[in-house]
C-alpha cells in the first residue's frame, strides 16, 4: 500500500481551480484531477494532472472545453481521462443579475471530452449526444479504443438551486437518476455516442465502487437510492428536507442483478465508502460504511455492512456523539496510507 508524502514542492500546480474529486490509479498510486475555469472566474480553460504520491506532477495537459460549465467530476480508464460537459452554465451576464451562479440549460448538447493520458490536449475528442444531466461518476473502464464511462444520468436538471436558465420550474420526475454506461469509440470517425445503456432501476445518486478496481473493469456498484413509494413516519415538526435517500443500492454489472437495503421509515443514509477486508484482493471482499442520520432521534450512527450482503442490514452500529447533518460525501482511507501523523 503506498503512504503519501505530507507535502510537495510548492508552485507546481498553476490552476486556480482543483477538483473535489480526485482519482487515484490503483496500479501507480498516481493522483488524476483537473481543474476548470482554470484560468479565471467564466473562463473555458481545463487542466488535467496525474501527481505522484510523492507529489511530483508527471503530466500536465491544457484544453478547453466546448462551453463553460461546472465540472464537479469525471472518470478514469487505464489510457483515457473522460470528461462529461453536462450544461450546469453561467456566464457574467448571470453573475451581473446576482443570479445562482450557475442555471440549467435545456437547449445545449452534452458532451464527453475523451483525453488519451499519455497524449496531448491536439488528442481529446469530443463525443456529442443529446441534452440530459449527470453529476458524479461510478467508474470508467476501457477495451482498446471502446471507453465506458458510467454514471447516474436523468432527462432533466438534478440540482433545484441550480434553476433553469430559461424560467422552467424545478421537474422532480425528470430529475430523477439512474446508472446508465455511456460508450463511445475512439477508433470511430463519428462524434456520436456508441450506445447508453441502462444498468439498473435505482434512482439516486452518489455512486461508489470498490476504489482498488478504479479505471479498470469492475462488476460491483453501489449508491444511494431514493424510494418514495416506501413509508416515511416522522414526528411532527421533523422533517426529511433536503435529499431523502432512504435505500443503500448495490449492483452487480456482471449478473445485472441488484440488493437493497432500506433504512427505515425515519432514517436518511449519506454516501458510502467501500473498505477492503484486510488481506482480500477480491473486488467488493469487505465492506461498507455509511452514516445514517436518525431523524426520529435526532441523532447519527455509524453503519457497517457487508459490502456483498447489505440486503441483510448492518452487521455493525457505531452510535456518534454528535448529530452529524446532510454531509452528502464520504469517504475512508487506511491510515497506512496517510504520512505519519504526530501523536497527542
Ligand atoms: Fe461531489
Amino acid at each position: 500500500m503506498r503512504k503519501y508524502a505530507a507535502s510537495g514542492r510548492p508552485g507546481q500546480i498553476t490552476s486556480q481551480t482543483f477538483t473535489a474529486h480526485p482519482k487515484f490509479d490503483p496500479t501507480t498510486g498516481d493522483m488524476c484531477a483537473f481543474g476548470y475555469a482554470a484560468k479565471g472566474l467564466i473562463t473555458k480553460d481545463m487542466v488535467y494532472y496525474e501527481i505522484s504520491p510523492e507529489n511530483e506532477i508527471k503530466h500536465e495537459v491544457w484544453f478547453e472545453l466546448p462551453y463553460y460549465c461546472m465540472m464537479h467530476d469525471f472518470g478514469l480508464t487505464e489510457d483515457y481521462a473522460c470528461f462529461h460537459v453536462v450544461p450546469i452554465v453561467s456566464s457574467w451576464e448571470r453573475l451581473e443579475e446576482r443570479k445562482p451562479h450557475f442555471g440549467f440549460d435545456t437547449t445545449k448538447e452534452v458532451y464527453l471530452g475523451i483525453l488519451p493520458r499519455r497524449g496531448d490536449a491536439k488528442d481529446i475528442r469530443w463525443f456529442k449526444a443529446p441534452n440530459c444531466f449527470a453529476s458524479h461518476v461510478m467508474n470508467a473502464f476501457n477495451d482498446g479504443e471502446m471507453v465506458y464511462f458510467d454514471v447516474p444520468m436523468a432527462k432533466n436538471n438534478g440540482f433545484p438551486f441550480f434553476p433553469d436558465v430559461h424560467g422552467a420550474p424545478f421537474n422532480r420526475e425528470e430529475a430523477a437518476a439512474v446508472m446508465t454506461r455511456w460508450a463511445v469509440n475512439m477508433g470511430d470517425k463519428s462524434d456520436a455516442f456508441h450506445s447508453m445503456t441502462r444498468l439498473s432501476d435505482f434512482v439516486g445518486e452518489f455512486p461508489r465502487i470498490d476504489d482498488r478496481y478504479a479505471a479498470m473493469p469492475y462488476r460491483h456498484g453501489f449508491m444511494l437510492a431514493q424510494d418514495f413509494q416506501r413509508p416515511l413516519e416522522l414526528p411532527n415538526g421533523r422533517s426529511m428536507s433536503g435529499l431523502m435517500t432512504n435505500l443503500l443500492g448495490h449492483m452487480d454489472h456482471a449478473t445485472g442483478k441488484t440488493k437493497q437495503y432500506f433504512t427505515g421509515p425515519t432514517s436518511t443514509l449519506q454516501e458510502p465508502a467501500f473498505i477492503p477486508r484486510p488481506g482480500s484482493v477480491d473486488e467488493g471482499d469487505g465492506y461498507l460504511v455509511a452514516v445514517e442520520n436518525m431523524l426520529a432521534e435526532n441523532r447519527s450512527d455509524l453503519v457497517l455492512f457487508d459490502a456483498l450482503r447489505i440486503d441483510e442490514g448492518p452487521i455493525a452500529r457505531m452510535p456518534l456523539e454528535l448529530r452529524l447533518r446532510g454531509g452528502l460525501h464520504g469517504n475512508w482511507v487506511p491510515a497506512a496510507m496517510l504520512p505519519d501523523q504526530p501523536r497527542a
